[in-house]
Order: C-alpha cells, then structure tokens, then sequence
C-alpha cells in the first residue's frame, strides 16, 4: 500500500520503510496538546506514531485542572516495551514534571539510543500552571539537554533556563547563547509570544537562523508547543536536514493554525490534520 504525500511533502513509497516516532509527554485530554497533538501530527506526516505518558492532566482549552503523574518506573517500563519491540527513529520529550521522571527518561535514553531526540522543555501552560517541579530544572539541563540533538523553549522558558529577561531579538540570541553552554544540541526559541511576528531563532553552534513568519491573528493556539517538536522529530526521521526540518516543521505549525479551527471556550486546538 502507497500513503500519499504527506505534511513535509515526502513520499512513503511502502509500509516497510515507514518511520516511526516515539512521543514522550503528557497526555492533554482535550486532545489539543500534549501526547494527543503529537500523535495527530505523526499521523499527519505519514510516520507511525507512538506515545510514552509521564503524566495525565487534566485540561481544556480555559486551563490546566488537575494533573496526576505516572510513576518513574512505569515511565520506564513504557519506554522498555517501546524500544524492545518497535525502535523510534526519534524522540520527542515534552513535559516531565519531575526530576525522577527526567533521570528514568535519560537513563533509559543513554540505554537505547535513538537516532534523533528533541527537547521541548515544557515549564509553565500558556494559562499559568506549573507542569514542571521548581527543581527539576537542573536536572533537564543535566540529564536531557546533554542528550538531545534540538531543544525548543519559548520565550519565557529561554529567561528561566538562561536568567536573560527578553525583551527583543537581541536578547533572544543572548539568551540562546547562554543555553547553548549547557546543550549540546541546538536551540530553538520560539517567538509565538511576540505581538508583532512569529519569527523563531534557531542557533547551531554559533550560527544564527532567523526562521521569520507573520503572526497568524486567531488565538486558537492551544499545543502549538507540542505540535511544533513533534513535527521537527517526523521531519528529522524523515531525513531532513536540521535547517529544513525546523523551517518545514514550523510551516505546518503555521498552516495548521491558519486552517482556523474554532473549539471550545478558551483558546483552542489546531486543525492538524489538514494535509490528510
Ligand atoms: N499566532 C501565531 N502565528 C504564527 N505562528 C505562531 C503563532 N503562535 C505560535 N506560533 C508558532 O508556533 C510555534 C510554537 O511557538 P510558541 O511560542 O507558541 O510555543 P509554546 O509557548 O511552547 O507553545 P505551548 O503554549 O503549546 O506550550 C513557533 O514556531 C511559533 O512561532
Ligand atoms: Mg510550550
């Protein structure tokens, strides 16, 4: 069976050769961010799609109501059975509240060794809810950070992890300065916050990306975090380049809010599966 043109305008010539990604992140069940966003966008990228829980929360699109986190060790059993049976050609790691989650999720990681990792350092919901413990964040930089290939905070994620208030682009890049001395990887700081654009900074080894887009004016935005790290994982698993996967990524974030989903009473999901 042949699977048409899929989101990064790739071709899955047959089903042997299908890639496949691992999502590792809380599971949104208003099915707009989290675990729910990623698979939608796996999908969407003509990637089969798998998910390890950290947490379960329980939100919508008005806030975060509760949440309720797996333990270490059944985070680990997950990944096990994962890896064992059907190895990811990349990860991607969202939200992960706690410093022994991180050091289970790195652990086992080091153990398995995907080929690409990506790291949304996922630390407060855009409605304010703290979804990772005040000390856990030494130990993301420590553990995960040292191991993943691109790490995607937004704005406010980029002050906490390099101390830099931001104010404007200048400081984006000094702030994506200061990250890149504790990553090896590259750093995305995403721009969605700004009011006038939604230009992203990548940073590779000194290198700086501006990957420019208008601000798309709907504020159904709910997951547009999740969705961005998820595709970036499919288009790496896809082959892509970092350069291209990032910009062909952050495309069908872009598209995939225009497309103008109207859900719920707060700010709503994206239509992600508007390629199929
Ligand atoms: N209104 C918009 N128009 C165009 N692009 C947007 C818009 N909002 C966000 N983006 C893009 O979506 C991606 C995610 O950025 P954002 O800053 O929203 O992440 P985030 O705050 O981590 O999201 P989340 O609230 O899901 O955690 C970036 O590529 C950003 O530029
Ligand atoms: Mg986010």
């Amino acid at each position: 069976m042949t699977i048409k043109d899929n989101a990064g305008g790739a071709r899955v010539k047959d089903l042997q050769h299908i890639k496949k990604v691992l999502s590792i992140a809380g599971s949104d069940c208003s099915g707009g961010a989290g675990i729910q966003a990623d698979l939608k966008t796996i999908q969407a990228h003509g990637i089969y799609g798998m998910s390890v829980i950290t947490s379960v929360t329980a939100q919508n699109t008005t806030g975060v109501y509760g949440v309720c986190d797996m333990s270490p060790e059944f985070v680990g059993k997950q990944m096990d059975v994962v890896f064992e049976d059907i190895a990811p050609d990349a990860v991607k790691i969202g939200m992960v509240s706690s410093k022994d989650i991180i050091r289970e999720i790195s652990s086992k990681l080091k153990k398995y060794q995907p080929r690409f990792i990506v790291e949304d350092p996922v630390m407060v919901s855009t409605s304010g809810c703290m979804l990772m413990e005040n000390d856990a964040k030494d130990m993301l930089i420590s553990e995960l950070f040292a191991i993943a290939d691109v790490i995607t905070p937004n704005m406010n994620e980029a002050e906490v992890l390099s101390g830099i208030s931001i104010k404007d682009k200048e400081d984006m890049v000094k702030a994506a300065e200061v990250i890149s001395k504790t990553a090896k990887a590259a750093i995305l700081i995403k721009g969605g916050h700004m009011t006038d654009c939604a230009d992203d900074l990548l940073y590779v080894n000194g290198e700086i990306h501006w990957l420019r887009a208008k601000k798309v004016k709907n504020d159904n935005t709910h997951g547009t975090g999740c969705t961005l790290s998820s595709a970036i994982a499919c288009e790496l698993a896809l082959g892509k380049p970092l350069l291209r996967a990032v910009t062909d990524a952050k495309k069908y974030v872009y598209d995939a809010i225009s497309a103008g989903l109207n859900l719920g009473a707060g700010s709503g999901p994206l239509w992600h599966q508007f390629p199929i």
